[in-house]
């Protein structure tokens, strides 16, 4: 009897001790948090980077504010050996030293590759390696992986199937569940994202193969037409969004680039309305006061990271205005009015209509840009800048 009540605890404790990361939390219940090295170095990123990257998130309090992952993008690649293990190339000499590092700093370090022969970049990728990729990516302790079609479109689609788009569609797909199935049997918890672009609405089926995020469009770039073309393509996608599961309209341009202060501080808002991953994609050791202060927005980012996981809908436009509405945990709605034109006086001053928000009356609430107290009432003139956006959290909305 003793003994009996004895072995199922005993069981545990060495369930517990051999894999200890078995009853782990699924990753990315909220959006994914962190920095990649696509946007600022492109392929020229090396370990050196990393770890400033790495030592920077901890030094500028992003760390603290929830960026997690620190990401190696494309260009690490070196080529395969005869028993098909995908060496680093001399930009990484050590890759499972450069995770321990990471590591070390309360981090979690992210790393790329891609379903064809090569990735984007023209370096080697998994096609015909996925577990075995997988199970090195997990050895040296990696926590995120950026999948990424690329040569898979003429490596296998378009030689297997040239002339049928469905059949090309499939044989995707079954590459990214090959990738997702792999990461899954190395029992680490590695977020699986997904970059193929938008292509077959992904939303559709990523979730179902144990993708955490897919990209929704084509590559960013930092200028503001980009950043509102890809905003534009985000309405209508937010039934698919959810705790483990979340559209990715790309990384994160604040800071890049020629971006005024106020296309920033709107890029930064709408992604956050997005349920987003936000990973930073600038240049941290030479990162402005002014984009640190975005990028670290307490409020700003919690409602990117809101546990309900609801993105938001694009309620309506008027003229070059558009009104954005993202529903809360504990009932309360984040509203962003964006001035996304470039004519600053087509609809200033903008007339805020509550209730075509199914608001009635005057909601009290917390402009997230001022930190101040503001009331908004029906049709209240707003003067908004262009490419700025007023950013408002209502706790109790009526
Ligand atoms: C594609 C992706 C980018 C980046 C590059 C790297 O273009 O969409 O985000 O990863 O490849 O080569």
């Amino acid at each position: 009897m003793h003994f009996k009540a004895r072995l199922p605890l005993a069981a545990l404790t060495v369930a517990l001790i051999v894999s200890p990361l078995a009853n782990a939390a699924p990753p990315a219940q909220t959006p994914p948090m962190g920095w990649n090295s696509w946007n600022f170095f492109a392929e020229k990123v090396t370990d050196k980077d990393i770890r400033a990257a790495a030592d920077q998130l901890v030094s500028t309090g992003m760390k603290d504010a929830g960026y997690i992952y620190v990401n190696i993008d494309d260009t690490w690649e070196a080529e395969r050996d005869a028993s098909g293990v995908l060496h680093t190339n001399s930009k990484f000499p050590d890759m499972k030293a450069l995770a321990d590092y990471v590591h070390s700093k309360g981090l979690k370090i992210g790393i790329y590759s891609g379903p064809g022969n090569k990735t984007c970049g023209g370096y080697a990728a998994s096609l015909g390696h996925e577990e075995q990729d997988a199970k090195m990516y997990a050895e040296w302790g990696i926590d995120y992986l950026k999948y990424d079609l690329c040569s898979f479109i003429p490596d296998v689609m378009e030689k297997q199937e040239p002339n049928d788009k469905a059949a090309q569609m499939k044989l995707m797909i079954d590459a990214y569940t090959k990738m997702g199935k792999a990461l899954q049997a190395t029992g680490r918890p590695i977020v699986f994202s997904l970059c193929q672009y938008g292509w077959d609405s992904p939303w559709e089926w990523a979730p179902a193969i144990g993708g955490n995020s897919w990209r929704s469009t084509g590559d960013i770039s930092p200028d503001w037409d980009r950043i509102y073309t890809i905003l534009e393509q985000q309405a209508g996608l937010e039934k698919y969004a959810g705790p483990g599961h979340w559209n990715d309209p790309d990384m994160l341009e604040v800071g890049n680039g020629k971006l005024t202060l106020e296309e920033n501080r709107a890029h930064f808002s709408m992604w956050a309305m997005l349920a987003s991953p936000l990973l930073a994609g600038n240049d941290l050791p030479n990162m402005k006061p002014e984009i640190k202060e975005i990028l670290t927005n307490k409020d700003v980012v919690a409602i990117d990271q809101d546990t309900l996981g609801k993105q938001a809908s694009r309620v309506y436009a008027d003229g070059e205005d558009e009104v954005w509405v993202r529903h809360l945990s504990g009932g309360a709605l984040a509203i962003a009015v964006l001035a996304a034109g470039d004519s600053r006086y087509s609809t200033h001053p903008f007339h805020l209509d509550l209730e075509k928000l199914g608001l009635h009356g005057p909601q009290k609430g917390k402009n997230l840009w001022t930190g101040k107290e503001v009331t908004l009432t029906q049709n209240m003139p707003i003067e908004i800048t262009s490419h700025d956006v007023l950013l408002v959290r209502v706790a109790n909305p009526k």
